[in-house]
């Protein structure tokens, strides 16, 4: 072929090509305005918007796009895909949107789970709402004082005492925490002789103690020498009684040794006006410090420490009933949650806490890293699982933080999440969140004010991670508090 016939052939094609680009063009742009310069794809600045309506933007993305929660409540931040996100799970619950109000927060480490929750009890001050905590790092010191509130430290052998077998507890209670610390302490379920042991000794001791607070080592008294009545109710003789209970009676024993001496084995000593602060924190930073077990000694005094403050909180609830006034609104967050969850019998303890404690207007937050923290060790799978979804079922909110991909499948199978939500969850920036409500989704920028960084920054000390590693995905320049947030 000649070079002239060679260079037309080129021409053809290139002029083919053109045409062919031409027409893939208007046709994209179809659903913009008519231009003069159709040949050429306009820039994303010069295109006009495309428009949608929410709900087929609902449609197609269901687990990110939804219209909000309202706006009476507590500023969270931005909704991602829309505007302000406020939330209140008291006002939600009274709209018959939430079966409960309690919360889970779930996420890897440092991406913002106790500053949700600091920063929750910092604004839910302003409607009037007390807050308890339980504080595994000893971090929320300086929340506590900004809200004017008041920190009890445990340490073994320390000043700081609580009675969990407090007899304004009810007797239910009382029996769930034995059996708890029990089952904690064996590493195994109860035997029904135990299980039945347990609640007789309780109430042998009450008896026996008169008018006077009954403190675990005299449950474990009444479980070293049982009384005829005892063995009575096991059907058995006092002998058998003994030996049925013996380990039961050793394993409260050594609640008054190492680790967890003299903080829950004693009456109560700490003034009565603790309890009526806006804050109560219980740091338990020294705690099982270079223990071999640490998170078993965290654990028991976590459950101690709840099982204290849920006596007192239903006895500040029947006191202001019978006063004709509504029991106050308090939030229990519990962080670090998963040190207690995984021992044995303690996610069962938790469960029931949370079911018991509805009558008293509470909200419970228990932070964990990954719902699989919610499976017990010593229990066989379907147990696990049914454990893990009790208490998802007894938290109407999940808030979920960035996951480990590995965690990904097992969290959205766990919360029915969409394929568009399975995804963002392993992706998700610090201080961003798929919070999932009563069964709807919202991914949620926690915004954080000035005064507030002050209250949350647990980079401090290490020097701050992301310094280097932006959270690329997110624009928040724009982002403002609305009028209102306390700051
Ligand atoms: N809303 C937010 N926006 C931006 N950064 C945040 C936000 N929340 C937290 N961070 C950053 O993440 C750091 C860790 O936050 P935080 O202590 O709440 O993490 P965490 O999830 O509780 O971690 P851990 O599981 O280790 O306790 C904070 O010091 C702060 O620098
Ligand atoms: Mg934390």
């Amino acid at each position: 072929m000649s070079a002239r016939s060679e260079q037309r052939r080129d021409q053809r094609a290139a002029h083919a090509e053109a045409r062919a680009r031409q027409r893939t063009l208007s046709h994209r742009e179809h659903s913009q305005a008519p231009t003069l310069r159709a040949t050429r794809l306009r820039r994303p600045a010069e295109r006009t918007a495309h428009q949608v309506s929410t709900a087929h933007f609902q449609a197609a993305y269901p687990a990110v796009a939804e219209p909000g929660l309202g706006s009476r409540g507590v500023y969270i931040g931005r909704d991602m895909h829309g505007g302000s996100f406020v939330y209140d799970p008291w006002v939600l619950y009274a709209a018959n949107l939430l079966n409960d109000a309690n919360m889970l927060v779930i996420g890897r480490p440092g991406y913002g789970k106790s500053a949700l929750l600091k920063t929750w009890m910092y604004r839910s001050r302003v409607f009037g709402r007390t807050c308890e905590l339980i504080d595994p790092k000893g971090e929320y010191r300086q929340l506590v004082e900004a809200l004017g509130g008041e920190v009890l430290t445990f340490t073994p052998g320390g000043q700081t005492r609580l009675n969990p077998l407090t007899r304004i507890g009810s007797r239910e209670m009382r029996e769930g925490l034995l059996e708890a610390i029990a089952r904690a302490m064996l590493d195994r379920q109860l035997t029904q002789a135990e299980a039945l042991g347990l609640s007789a000794a309780l109430a042998a001791a009450d008896e026996h103690a008169d008018s006077r607070d009954v403190c675990i080592p005299d449950v474990a008294v009444q479980l070293r020498e049982p009384t005829r009545a005892m063995a009575d109710q096991l059907a058995c003789t006092t002998g058998e009684a003994q030996a049925d209970l013996r380990e039961c009676a050793l394993a409260l024993q050594r609640l008054t040794h190492g680790p967890l001496r003299g903080m829950f084995d004693q009456p109560t000593k700490a003034s009565e006006h603790v309890w009526n602060a806006p804050a109560v924190c219980l740091d338990l930073s020294n705690v099982g410090v270079g223990q071999g077990q640490s998170n078993l000694a965290v654990a028991i005094v976590m459950v101690c420490a709840s099982a204290f403050l849920d006596a007192k909180r239903r006895d500040r609830a029947n006191a202001a009933r019978a006063a004709g006034r509504a029991p106050d609104k308090t939030t229990r967050g519990n962080d670090e949650c998963w040190r207690a969850l995984p021992i044995a019998g303690l996610a069962d303890y938790y469960q029931s806490a949370f079911k018991l404690s509805r009558d008293s207007g509470v909200q419970h937050i228990l932070a964990l890293h990954r719902l699989s923290d919610l499976r017990s060790a010593g229990d066989d799978g379907s147990r696990q699982q049914r454990l893990a979804q009790g208490l998802l079922a007894e938290a109407s909110t999940t808030v979920v933080y960035r996951q480990h991909a590995q965690e990904v499948p097992d969290t959205a199978d766990q919360l029915g999440l969409s394929s568009t939500a399975r995804d963002r969850i392993a992706h998700l920036p610090p201080g961003v969140a798929l919070w999932c409500v009563g069964g709807r989704t919202f991914e949620v920028r926690h915004v954080l004010s000035d005064l507030e960084w002050a209250l949350i920054d647990t980079d401090q000390a290490m020097g701050s991670r992301y310094a280097e590693e932006p959270a690329t995905d997110v624009d928040d320049d724009d982002v403002q508090l609305p009028a209102g947030v306390p700051v």
